[in-house]
């Protein structure tokens, strides 16, 4: 099939790239020229495992191409994908849909009959109507369907998710589109993965229903790691007794620093807004969105605690996560400005993140490598959970730091491990070791 991708951001990007793999014609559009002019070259402006080698061989078998040029994409295709941003907005918590809505504007002039338009976007119950109505006022006389396509997929391992998804939800009543559905994901229909057939409103929800649901779990377990670290209880002895529940599952469940990232604050942000909107109050959620916000502001208090101030620190991994290179909402954002405010010497290395511009950081030391930061500092502090963190020569770095002290928001190491190397050892919900 012939498809359009309107956004070429993470969503669209990696949704173009594991389509035209399947063997789909696709266009990917945006309005950034510069960025539509390096994807041209297979040049990535983001860091996902595989993206770039996927792109590249689309490209070179001319399934996948790139345009700035909105009109001429559409008259190239029925099949619309909608990937565009749906950020929080800037005066309140509820989603700017301004890209949605001009991207709406965009294809109602360019629209071809029969055409089906896909809203792959975070969108909040209800914007599938309204971009149909944006379409229908220009086009009366033209039959198209809009139908709503939320997309699951997690930084870091995006590609794999696309591939091998829980599950597809569609949200749509049209027979036409349905059949166009199955055969854009022939591929995952194929290795017989779930794909669900509901209202646009219900499969809209589900979205923001899925990801508050884990950012949820993430709060759940991190407030339970508190108690822990109160009782001397271990937080992940906790989360293996309630995970062997089949009800409520093994993942999900690992205390840290609190969740960042570009969608679990958005996404539960707009439902508590939608909450509002339609008068029927989202209160837990927004316990989540408090509890999680006043946790990352805390995190910087718990190292002063451990350190006291005008010392040494280094900081492993600075993104919200491991593997990308995304800031947002990054707990780092919160802790790195509190510990330069004392006056901190503060150092840092992160394998992804892009060291340009990012003003909270400024004062703070960016190294090449993790032992550099580690060298003659009082305390490492760990906030992602990189494999290479994991596989560090801890002998080697208790040698070349001048306080032996590591604070763990992603519980990398093990206890025992740190015991034995005599580390004075601070985790999230399990008992500190070693210290004075
Ligand atoms: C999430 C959803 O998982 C994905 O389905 C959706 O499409 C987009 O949003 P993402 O934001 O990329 O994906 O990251 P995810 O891996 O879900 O982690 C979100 C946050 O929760 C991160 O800050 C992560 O560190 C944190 N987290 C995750 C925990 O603290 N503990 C966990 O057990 C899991």
């Amino acid at each position: 099939m012939n498809i359009t991708i309107i956004g070429s951001g993470y969503v669209g990007l990696v949704t173009g790239a594991c389509l035209s793999d399947a063997g789909h014609k696709v266009i990917c559009v945006d309005k950034d020229k510069s960025k539509i002019a390096n994807l041209s070259r297979g040049q990535i402006p983001i860091y996902e495992p595989g993206l770039e080698t996927l792109v590249k061989k689309n490209i070179k078998e001319e399934n996948l191409s790139f345009s700035s040029n909105i009109k001429s994409s559409l008259n190239a295709s029925k099949i619309i994908f909608i990937a565009v941003g749906t950020p929080t907005s800037l005066e309140g918590d509820n989603a700017d849909l301004s890209q949605i809505y001009s991207c709406a504007k965009e294809i109602s002039e360019s629209l071809r009959d029969e055409s089906i338009i896909i809203v792959k976007s975070t969108v909040p119950v209800g914007t599938c109507d309204r971009i149909e109505e944006i379409i229908s006022e220009k086009n009366p006389t033209k039959k198209f369907e809009v139908i709503s396509n939320p997309e699951f997929l997690r930084e870091g391992s995006a590609i794999r998710d696309f591939e091998n998804p829980d599950r597809i939800v569609v949200g749509t009543s049209s027979k036409n589109a349905i059949e166009s559905i199955k055969e854009i994901y022939k591929r995952q229909i194929k290795k017989e993965y779930p794909i669900i057939f509901t209202s646009r409103k219900s499969s809209e929800l589900i979205k923001y229903a899925s990801n508050s649901m884990l950012a949820m779990r993430i709060i759940f377990i991190n407030e339970i790691a508190d108690l822990c670290e109160k009782v001397g209880a271990n937080v992940e002895d906790i989360a293996n007794g309630i995970g062997l529940d089949k009800r409520i599952g093994p993942h999900f469940l690992n205390a840290g620093p609190g969740f960042g990232g570009s969608c679990f604050p958005k996404d539960a942000r707009a439902l508590i807004e939608s909450g509002e909107e339609f008068k029927a109050p989202q209160n837990l959620l927004k316990a989540v969105i408090d509890g999680n916000e006043r946790r990352k502001l805390n995190l910087g208090d718990r190292i002063l605690e451990v350190i006291g101030e005008n010392k040494k620190v280094g900081i492993l991994g600075v993104t919200f996560k491991a593997n990308t290179d995304d800031m947002r909402e990054a707990p780092s954002l919160s802790i790195i400005p509190k510990l330069l405010k004392k006056n901190i010497n503060v150092s840092i290395y992160d394998p992804e993140a892009n060291k340009e511009n990012i003003n909270e950081f400024y004062g703070a030391e960016w190294k090449d490598d993790a032992y550099s930061v580690a060298k003659n500092s009082d305390c490492l502090i760990i906030l992602t959970e990189w494999n290479e963190f994991k596989e560090l020569d801890l002998k080697k770095i208790k040698d070349i730091m001048t306080r032996p002290i590591i604070v763990d928001f992603r519980n990398i190491f093990s206890l025992k491990e740190m015991e034995d190397l005599n580390f004075e050892y601070h985790s999230v919900g399990r008992n500190t070791i070693n210290t004075k």
